[in-house]
């Protein structure tokens, strides 16, 4: 939550993700154990003057520290296979991630969203086209009720295509490396197919 100040529980799980005591936390803000304590079971705020200090002997950012929503450096190596989708439900607004990361738009603290399977209302036909899939949403494109966008994931990089109401929802991508292809209907969400090689026709 944004409008959270920063929690125990966030600080007590980023202690233990660096594997650090609350002794060994004190120490390097210059607090007694008791204090680090007192934030980790709610019975006390660090001051504001702190966060900089905390966020920095935790390795996150302050706003990870607020969002609650830590981010481990440890994906170094992201591979556009883990890319990550946020949109907006207020402006719609897609945002595209290779690994973690702490995303907002509007105010509103993101979640990644989940691919679901495509389903008896989202159903995608992949068809071969030359070097390109040609991909079809059989979806209504009103303006209540719409596919807003398509992405094919491969390892190497990700094809966006923006779907607008009243127009169709089909796109097509360069198949080189392909292993992915996504869609997101505004109301029910994200869905995708995994593609698999010398795929002809497929649903
Ligand atoms: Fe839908």
């Amino acid at each position: 939550m944004m409008n959270q100040y920063v929690t125990g529980a966030v600080i007590k799980e980023l202690r233990e993700t660096n594997k650090m005591t609350q002794s060994g936390l004190a120490e390097k803000l210059g607090v007694s154990d008791k204090t680090v304590s007192k934030w980790e079971t709610g019975r006390g705020y660090p001051d504001i003057t702190l966060l900089e200090p905390i966020a920095k002997a935790l390795r996150v950012s302050v706003a990870e520290l607020f969002s609650g929503n830590p981010v481990h450096n440890a994906n170094v190596s992201a591979n556009m296979l883990r890319s990550k989708f946020y949109v907006c439900p207020v402006c719609g607004n897609v945002i595209h991630s290779m690994g973690e990361s702490v995303v907002q738009c509007h105010g509103i603290l993101l979640s990644p969203l989940e691919a679901e399977p495509a389903d008896e209302q989202h159903m995608i036909f992949v068809e071969r086209v030359d070097d390109e899939y040609y991909v079809r949403i059989d979806h209504s494109m009103t303006k209540e009720h719409y596919i807003s966008f398509a992405a094919a994931v491969s390892p190497a990089d990700i094809q966006t295509v923006k779907l607008y109401p009243e127009g169709n929802a089909e796109a097509r991508f360069r198949i080189r490396g392909v292993r992915k292809i996504v869609f997101f209907c505004n109301r029910d969400g994200l869905f995708g197919i995994d593609v698999v090689r010398g795929i002809n026709n497929r649903q």
